[in-house]
């Protein structure tokens, strides 16, 4: 027999193997997609509970990203739904600034998840027509067996875990024997330690291109691997964000016709990049970025320094690692180095804990497109799926907010019908009856099942 509670948010659950009925809906990750979302279930009077693998809001930003970070699209495309930026913050907030409006967005709207929480699987219970989430405290697979579990049953799954919740950390022949520091970038805070080092940054997406940025700017020598093609574009045109511009000119234009006018831009901006080892795609910026996810480089200073021979490009896939520390790339060159960034990327990690493959696909997105791919059936939801960063997960997590709300709504008037009904009845026949709750109205009282 197991232990069957009930419980909302800000209530703490510490035993080991229980069950838990949440009264409302179960919000796996507590980022800006899950917070956002938290948030406007509570502005439609919905409780619900986060779950949260790491000790801290926001855990991404918190721990996974480097001194240097600015968000790269201005300040009104980053807010979470109901509570804008406070006016004094500047355009482009920096990562801490960005960390302190995350704290007190969960303050404003109360929300408390539950930290330590690592969902390892979550089922749809076709018998019950709930849904079952198991969670440990332990994060490392090896760990999981002999960790105190619990089991959230719910309503409601939405699933906030993120685009990047795991590293993408390529094999490469012979980087187990290089002697040097090998890092992933999510582990980079600041090139002060890499000062007078030879650094290989693999990878030229906004993560590479940062941190051979801020190698160079701690007197590093960042060599950064360029092994197919990508769009770098300006941050700003004449003072206004290029993804604003961008934004308005979609509301007139096709798409092919805005991605033209970008690379127009950025032809005048930067000029023939192939002479720096820049190839672009064949497909538009917007293109791309719709069709795979690819995200274009939007160029805070990188692309001055691979001008002046500060980061130098090697525009060939790396072939393999020689003996402690040299690297073969496929054209032939060979290079030593002192260290290496792993600028790889990052993937979704829904594949490994949620059992369920009609909505989600096998990459750990929703399948469904954008605008559409926030709802899928019975009850789950995804929020911060959209590859449109937080600008995406702040339109998700409206939805999801609105639309649960909705149908708690319907029914709290339904019970609330019911219950009248059941008073009366009991009251004219003035005979002892006892009410049956649908459990999702029911909170607090603790039995034994
Ligand atoms: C370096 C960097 C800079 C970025 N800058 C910008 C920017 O300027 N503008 C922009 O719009 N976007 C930016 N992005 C994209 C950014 O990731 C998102 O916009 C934002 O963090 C997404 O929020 P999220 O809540 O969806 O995901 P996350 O912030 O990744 O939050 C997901 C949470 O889920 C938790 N989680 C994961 N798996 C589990 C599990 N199994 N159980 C329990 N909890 C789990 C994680 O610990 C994490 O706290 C940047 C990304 C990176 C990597
Ligand atoms: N300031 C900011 O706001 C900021 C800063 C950093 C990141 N971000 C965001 O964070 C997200 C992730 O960005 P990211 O730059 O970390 O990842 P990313 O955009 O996925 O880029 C990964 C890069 O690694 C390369 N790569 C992967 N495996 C490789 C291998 N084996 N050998 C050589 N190269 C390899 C990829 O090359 P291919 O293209 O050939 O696969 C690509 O250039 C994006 O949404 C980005 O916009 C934002």
């Amino acid at each position: 027999m197991e232990k069957l509670e009930f419980m909302q948010d800000g209530e703490n659950s510490s035993a080991s193997h229980r069950s838990i009925w949440v009264n409302g809906p179960v919000i796996v990750g507590a980022g800006p997609s899950g917070l956002g979302t938290a948030a406007c279930l509570r502005e439609n009077g919905v409780p619900f509970v986060v779950l949260e693998r790491a000790d801290c809001l926001a855990s991404l930003w918190q721990n996974r990203t480097y001194d240097r970070l600015k968000l790269h699209l201005s300040k009104r495309f980053c807010e979470f739904p109901n509570l804008p930026f406070p006016d004094d913050y500047p355009n482009y907030p920096n990562r801490r600034q960005f960390i302190d409006y995350i704290q007190s967005y969960a303050d404003h709207f109360d929300i408390h998840p539950q930290f330590r929480e690592c969902v390892q699987s979550a089922h749809y219970d076709e018998t019950l027509g709930l849904w079952r989430v198991r969670t440990t405290a332990a994060t490392d697979p090896a760990d999981v067996e002999s960790s105190p579990q619990v089991e959230y049953i719910c309503r409601w799954l939405v699933v906030a875990t993120g685009e990047n919740a795991d590293c993408v950390v390529p094999q490469i022949e012979g980087l187990r024997d290089f002697k040097g520091e090998v890092l992933h970038v999510a582990d980079y805070k600041s090139g002060e330690k890499f000062s007078g080092k030879r650094v290989l940054v693999v990878g030229c997406g906004n993560s590479g291109m940062e941190v051979s940025l801020d190698l160079c700017n701690h007197n590093a020598h960042p060599f950064m691997v360029v092994r197919s093609s990508v769009h770098v574009l300006p941050r700003e045109v004449l003072g206004k964000s290029t993804f604003e511009l961008a934004a308005i000119l979609m509301n007139w234009l096709p798409l092919w016709m805005v991605d033209k006018l970008l690379l127009v831009l950025a032809w005048l901006f930067f000029g023939n990049l192939e002479k720096l080892g820049i190839r672009r795609p064949s497909t538009g910026p917007l293109e791309l970025k719709n069709k795979g996810g690819k995200t274009p480089v939007l160029d805070i200073g990188a692309l001055g320094k691979i001008r002046s021979g500060s980061i130098k490009v090697v525009p060939a896939e790396i072939k393999h690692f020689v003996g402690s520390n040299q690297v073969e790339f496929v054209n032939g060159c060979r290079l030593e180095f002192d260290s290496v960034v792993l600028a790889t990327g990052y993937k979704s990690n829904v594949r490994s804990w949620l059992q369920e493959t009609d909505f989600f696909g096998n990459n750990g997105y929703p399948k469904t497109p954008f605008p559409n791919g926030w709802k899928g059936s019975r009850g789950l939801y995804a929020v911060g799926f959209t590859r449109r960063g937080l600008f995406g997960a702040a339109s998700d997590a409206a939805k999801i907010g609105a639309d649960i709300g909705s149908l708690w709504k319907q029914e709290s008037e339904q019970q609330q019908e019911e219950k009248t009904v059941s008073s009366i009845s009991c009251h004219r026949r003035c005979t002892s009856h006892k009410t049956i709750l649908n459990p999702i109205h029911q909170s607090h009282s603790v039995e034994n099942i």
